[in-house]
Order: structure tokens, then sequence, then C-alpha cells
């Protein structure tokens, strides 16, 4: 039987990853890798749609790619790329530009928050249509589902509807994916601020962990994170969000449930909690840096890696993008 296939794509990040993207994201293509026959990219052509520096976009993509493997994306078990190695992505991106309305793409809602970031009169064209490409870029799958957070629940829509379109007026030619919403994934908040989204645009960086940081640092950003006045270790997101973020986290990195740290931790001060925390994730994490450093210390098996993947991907996308040129008549 064949397993159904999955597409998820992530964005270079100057530096390093953080623990939200581990947690929230990372984690679960390192799980459905082994359920689905997943494809995973770093979007480097999304990046582009905001200002960026040449040699900086190239390290960092490299520096994406060498996480994802160190954090256990396995390339026996997936295809792990880079989205430009793939030409069919802008190729099918175009194609699908032409079949999206102007209103239709105007109603794209992050648009309007990313443009307001980036001041209006400076976003860019390929900003508004960032979403079109991603859309290409789950099409040239014939994904069945799409591993992605709330957030981008519009653009799961928004490619329905494209192959619906595509489909209906040119003949059967993409699958039409299923959102696979992960709603039971962790959300990390940050450390000082427990009721704001860890973000790489924290705007301190003491809430924020990054995986490449030193240890060292971490570990003192966990013992000092801010809980509250209280003294009792309880899963309570209203009452409670900072001992409930270090809940979550412990539970993530450990697999103990909640429940059970809670007994785990009665009687205990929030100071156990945040130094076992604090060790926990250095002992998880020191092993990550020595993978990432492996990797990057060694460019000539990290260049055949993304060649293979970036092979087995166009191998797939070549085949789709020549179905439905041929279907428009190109
Ligand atoms: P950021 O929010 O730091 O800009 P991205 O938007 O690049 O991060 O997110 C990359 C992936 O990591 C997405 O799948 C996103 O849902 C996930 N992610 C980002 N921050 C968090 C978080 N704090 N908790 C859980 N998942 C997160
Ligand atoms: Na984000």
């Amino acid at each position: 039987l064949e397993r159904p296939r999955a597409l998820s794509g992530i964005q270079p990040t100057a530096g390093s990853f953080h623990l939200g993207n581990y947690l929230g994201a990372i984690r679960q293509y390192v799980a459905l890798q082994e359920s689905h026959d997943a494809f995973y990219m770093v979007v480097d052509l999304h990046a582009i749609t905001v200002p960026q520096d040449p040699a900086e976009l190239r390290a960092n993509t490299r520096l994406a790619a060498a996480q994802l493997l160190a954090a256990g994306l396995d390339p026996d078990r997936c295809t792990l790329f880079i989205q430009s190695h793939v030409p069919e992505h802008a190729q099918l991106g175009w194609v699908m530009n032409c079949i999206t309305g102007f209103g239709e793409a105007s109603r794209m809602t992050q648009f309007k928050d990313k443009s307001a970031k980036q001041g209006a009169d400076r976003a860019t064209v390929g900003l508004f249509t960032y979403p079109i490409l991603q859309v290409a870029d789950i099409l040239l799958y014939q994904a069945d589902s799409v591993p992605v957070g709330e957030d981008q629940r519009q653009h799961i829509e928004l490619t329905r509807d494209l192959a619906e379109r595509f489909n209906g007026r040119y003949g059967h030619t993409f699958t039409i994916p299923a959102p696979h919403i992960v709603r039971e994934v962790a959300k990390i908040y940050d450390l000082q601020d427990p009721t704001a989204k860890m973000s790489k645009s924290a705007v301190s960086p003491k809430g924020l962990v990054n995986l490449l940081d030193d240890p060292k640092v971490s570990a003192k950003k966990f013992r000092s994170a801010v809980t509250d006045t209280d003294t009792v270790i309880r899963y309570d997101e209203t009452e409670k969000p900072g001992v409930s973020n270090l809940l979550t986290i412990h539970s993530a990195l450990t697999g103990t449930g909640i429940p059970e740290l809670e007994q785990q931790y009665e009687g205990k001060g929030y100071g156990a909690l945040k130094t076992d925390l604090a060790d926990i994730f250095v002992e998880w994490v020191t092993p990550f840096h020595e993978r990432t450093r492996e990797y990057l210390g060694d460019p000539e098996t990290l260049d055949s890696v993304l060649a293979k993947g970036a092979e087995k991907a166009r191998a797939v996308a070549a085949e789709t993008l020549a179905a439905a040129y041929d279907r428009m008549g190109l």
C-alpha cells in the first residue's frame, strides 16, 4: 500500500531555529516521515519576497537544511530539498497566478499583516502572490496532506479552490489536499512574556530559546523564566501561562504527560521545575548541536543529500508540471 503524500516547507531563518519551530513543526516532520511519503523543503523562493542579503540567504538556507537533518529528518525516509533547486515551483507558480482572481488574492489576510510590517510602499508583488507560489508547492507533489498550523488554513483553502478550478477547466490534474491542521501540536510561548508566542521577532531575546545558542545561555533563560506569585505547579493557561508553558515544554521533550508532571512536582517549588527543564533542554540540545556542526563541517555530504533530494523531488514535480502544461495548451 502506498503511503499518503505529505508536503511542508519551512523558511530559512537567520542564525537558528527556535524551540517553537522545533516543537511546533520540525518534530512533526520527523514523525510524519514514518507514516507518509513526505517531502520537505527549505523555501528560499519564499524568503526573497522580503529583502535578503545574498550571502546570508545562501548560508541560512544551508543552515536550515543542516538543522532539519540534525533534528532527525532522514534522507532515506523522506525527500528533503531546497525549493529553488526545483525550477518547477516557479513554473507552476506562474500557471497558478494566471488562474487566481486578483480579488481572491487580495483577500489573503497574511499579506495585510506582512506588508504592514514592510511598509505598504515597499511590499513587493512577490509578497502579494506568495500564497499562490505556496499553492504550486503543494500541488506539484500531488500532496494528500499538508501539515500546517491554524494560521495557514486560508492558504490551504486557496490551494483546494485553485486545484478544483484547474481540474474543472482542464481535466483532472491535481490531487485536492486535505488540510492536516496540527492542533495537538505544542504551541510554545515566550519565556519572559508567556502570553506571546515564542517568535524570532520577539521584542526581547531573553524569552526566545534559539536551538543553536550556547546551551548555557538557554539554560539560564529557563531558570529565569517568568512564572507567577503563586507556588503551585498546575497546568492552567489563563491563570498560570508561564508555568503551563514550562510544563508543555517539559512534557514535549520528555514524553511525560502533564498530569504526571503535576504529580511529580507536587509540593515542589517553581525553582525545581525550571532547573530540571534547563537540564532536560541542555541534554536534548547538545547532540543536536553536534549533528548540526557535523553537517556544516562537511559541505560535500550536505550538498550530496540536497542534490539527491532535489532529484527525487524533480522526478515528481516535472511529471505534474508536464501534465498541467499539456492540458493548458502550453
Ligand atoms: P516565527 O513565528 O518565529 O516567525 P515561522 O513563522 O517561521 O516562525 O514558523 C515556522 C514554523 O514553526 C511554522 O510551522 C510555525 O507554525 C511554527 N512555529 C513558530 N513559532 C511557534 C511557536 N511559538 N510554537 C509552536 N510552533 C511555532
Ligand atoms: Na510566524
